[in-house]
């Protein structure tokens, strides 16, 4: 198993769900390095695939493709005994709250904190022994025979991370840890995070809070990068029959006003292609993804040879004249 001191790798992942009716991809080629000893934060809105990221790190998903790695393992091609030992040792997840978790909520904070360590066959007494002594680390020695719902929100979140170190794992992963926490409870949190990469650990972070910023060595932005262009001029745009001018999932940069031609608006689904609309001159379509920062949740395709003035959010909003956008977002 990996030990602490090395860096993580991602090469080229890709993850991919078919939700009921259509597809995801909150993945798409994904290439990043956290060097040992640093942390790591996940920044960007809801939806973005932090939650799935840290999924994959910890082993608990599978990506549709790419690799991560970490020192010498390759934690998206683990199986078996290996695989146990890497959720178990090589991991630590800071749950979101422990409301959400059912069964730790009966648990006083000591036996919450044992709990990894009986299930790898620490003894009883060891084991609780660690824990009062992780729970003090997190300033938390006078709350052991407390049960969650007697702690605020901050002091659970830190039995959480006690929890994660309790087999003291080389990499430490925490999904949003400052959400619903006050500004006092969040102070105490961001200094115990930004000490865990200590020794060498790597820390990977999830957040929508850029106030987080300044606590990290690395940002991982994963929302759409379209926003730099936002000031360009309106451009032409030719597209030949058959063409597609952007696909489902992918990150959105512009509006489109079609000026020559039919373009047709597709959903990927399990059952295949789904039209949903169909345009032709003086149309726009695709707004919604620049507006709002969203990816792509069609794709469009030129259905004949077609010529199209693509704006950026703020062109067509412009264009338009803001106070038609809300009664145009409403009509689709
Ligand atoms: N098990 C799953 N099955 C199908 N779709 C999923 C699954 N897990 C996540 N998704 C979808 O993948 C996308 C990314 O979700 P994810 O939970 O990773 O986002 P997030 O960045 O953590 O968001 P939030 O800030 O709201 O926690 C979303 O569109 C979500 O609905
Ligand atoms: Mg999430």
């Amino acid at each position: 198993m990996t030990e602490a001191g090395s860096d993580l790798n991602i090469k080229g992942l890709n993850v991919e769900f078919t939700k009921g009716d259509y597809t995801v991809r909150p993945i798409e080629n994904l290439d990043v390095t956290v060097k040992a000893g640093s942390l790591a934060l996940l920044l960007g809105p809801s939806g973005c695939g932090k939650t799935t990221l840290l999924s994959c790190m910890a082993a608990i998903l599978r990506p549709t493709s790419g690799s991560i790695t970490y020192g010498t393992t390759e934690i998206t091609s683990l199986s078996g005994q290996q695989l146990t030992n890497h959720r178990r040792h090589g991991v630590g997840v800071v749950f979101q709250a422990f409301n959400l978790v059912p069964s730790l909520t009966s648990l006083t904070s000591v036996e919450n904190v044992a709990v990894p360590m009986r299930s790898a066959g620490v003894k009883a007494r060891v084991a609780r022994h660690k824990a009062i002594e992780l729970l003090e680390g997190v300033g938390l020695g006078d709350r052991l025979t407390h049960r969650p719902n007697s702690l605020s929100g901050g002091q659970q979140q830190r039995v959480a991370i006690a929890r994660a170190l309790a087999l003291d794992p080389p990499l430490v992963l925490a999904d949003e840890p400052t959400a619903h926490l006050d500004y006092v409870q969040v102070e105490g949190v961001l200094r115990i995070i930004r000490r865990l990469t200590d020794g060498g650990r790597v820390v990977i972070v999830s957040t929508h809070d850029d106030r987080m910023l300044a606590l990290a060595d690395q940002i991982i932005e994963m929302r759409p990068n379209f926003l730099p262009q936002d000031d360009a001029a309106p451009k032409r745009l030719e597209f030949s029959a058959g063409q597609d001018l952007f696909r489902q999932g992918d990150p959105s940069d512009l509006v489109y006003v079609i000026d020559d031609g039919r373009i047709d608006v597709v959903r990927d689904t399990q059952d295949g292609e789904v039209p949903l609309a169909s345009f032709v001159a003086g149309d726009h379509f695709g707004e919604m993804g620049p507006l709002f920062g969203l990816r792509r949740s069609a794709t469009a395709r030129a259905m004949t040879d077609a010529i199209v003035t693509g704006y950026t959010a703020k062109g067509f909003r412009d264009l338009v004249g803001p106070e038609r956008l809300p009664a145009m977002i409403r009509g689709r």
